[in-house]
């Protein structure tokens, strides 16, 4: 049967991932993979994770299952710093949650959830998003549409366009998927004036946000990171929210992630409880532990949390100052929009407006790799090649 197998296209994210690997220029830059990367290159991992690691280690006594829902200490100690952890929707019971496969599975479980409760739904994501998103999501069997969101001449959130055609084309109940903070790929935000606007209106229309939060603490800080989230939550009455620790606790490999079902009253999220645990049996049974774990144990140990604290400060505060050297030398060199957009966009990408063909210049002819959609990982830059990027990105250019 095989023989009818017809073959696919490789991820383009992932096919760059492979692409830089094998360039044996060593003064190639990697600004491809969405992971964070240290000015010597290497994604490390954590000093708090490792620490939690050997402690667990120790502690462990079994590994049989949990439950398909995953870890109640992971998913408690993440609601909490998520929402805050006197948020009435966790004082008041309005809450399911499963732990999940990373940002990844925790997408598709809610993508499940819309299709159990509201099949005729439509999800709306931005132009651009991540990737992944439509096929994650369109996998669960939803129609998507897209909503305009980044003006590749402005290399900002087009604010009003994006109101006006959900105004326009987004039917009551439909889902609007947002960025939480660190929009992938643009790392243009909304500011908390369009966020507190945003939060009415999805009210006022009768649709259910859908927020992707898999970069906060790399933004603007912690609280900053969540400001969008926890408005949605003050002002709209039910929510999906699906977290990742793969970036801001560096687990990438390990899939941690969280998938929050939030409902107008207790009664509901416990049928939403038992959905996610059923979903989650039929895909893969149950989520894989260890990450969760170690993240539970980070959360809820103030020593590890603290020194967990500092290493993301110290990730966020590279990128912050990656990013102001890139503004400066392409303001130097002569690009005065991209360099205020570099400077005030949050996280780890920014999208620049490099076409397909000049993407694939800058690799053949620089050695910078970058996805063909002009996306950059600024982590993927260090002090002393920032120079030589501008230079190359405004050569193409
Ligand atoms: C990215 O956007 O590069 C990351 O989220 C990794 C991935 O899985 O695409």
């Amino acid at each position: 049967m095989f023989e009818y197998l017809v073959p696919r296209a490789p991820d383009a994210i992932m096919a760059l991932m492979e692409a830089c690997k094998a360039d044996t220029n060593p003064n190639k830059i990697d600004l491809g993979v969405g992971v964070y990367k240290n000015d010597a290159g290497e994604t490390t991992v954590m000093k708090a994770v490792k620490e939690a690691e050997k402690r667990w280690w120790a502690e462990e006594q079994t590994k049989s299952y949990v439950s398909t829902v995953g870890r109640a200490d992971f998913r408690d100690a993440m609601c909490a710093m998520m929402f805050g952890e006197d948020n009435s929707v966790i004082t008041e019971g309005r809450l399911a949650s499963a732990q999940a496969g990373g940002g990844s599975g925790a997408l598709r479980l809610g993508a499940e959830v819309i299709k159990s409760a509201a099949p005729d739904a439509t999800v709306w994501v931005s132009t651009p998003t991540w990737a992944n998103h439509t096929p994650l999501i369109s996998s669960a069997g939803l129609k998507m549409e897209n909503y305009p969101y980044y003006n590749r001449e402005t290399l900002g959130v087009d604010f009003e366009d994006m109101i006006d055609h959900l105004r326009s084309k987004a039917k009551a109940g439909d889902v609007v998927l947002l960025h939480g903070c660190c929009h992938n790929p643009t790392g243009a935000d909304l500011s908390h004036e369009q966020w507190d606007y945003m939060a009415e209106f999805l009210v006022e229309r009768n649709l259910l946000p859908y927020v992707d939060l898999a970069y906060f603490g790399l933004g603007r800080g912690m609280e900053d990171d969540v400001y969008g989230l926890r408005k949605i939550l003050a002002t709209c009455p039910e929510a999906l929210v699906a977290a990742s620790c793969s970036k801001n606790f560096g687990l990438y490999r390990e899939r941690v992630g969280l998938i929050a079902v939030v409902t107008k009253d207790q009664e509901t999220a416990k049928i939403a409880q038992s959905q996610l645990g059923s979903i989650q049996r039929k895909i893969i049974s149950m989520p894989p532990d260890h990450g969760a774990a170690l993240v539970a144990k980070i959360l809820n140990d103030s020593e590890l949390r603290a020194m967990w604290i500092e290493e993301l400060d110290a990730m966020r505060n590279r990128m912050l100052d990656l990013r102001s050297r890139l503004s400066n030398e392409l303001a130097v060199q002569g690009s005065e929009v991209m360099a205020n957009a570099v400077k005030a966009q949050n996280g780890m990408f920014s999208t620049l407006p490099v076409s397909k063909e000049q993407a694939e210049a800058l690799r053949a002819d620089y050695s910078v790799y970058m996805t063909n959609s002009g996306r950059i990982n600024i982590a993927g830059a260090n002090i002393r090649n920032i120079p030589l990027l501008a230079k190359a990105i405004l050569d193409v250019l």
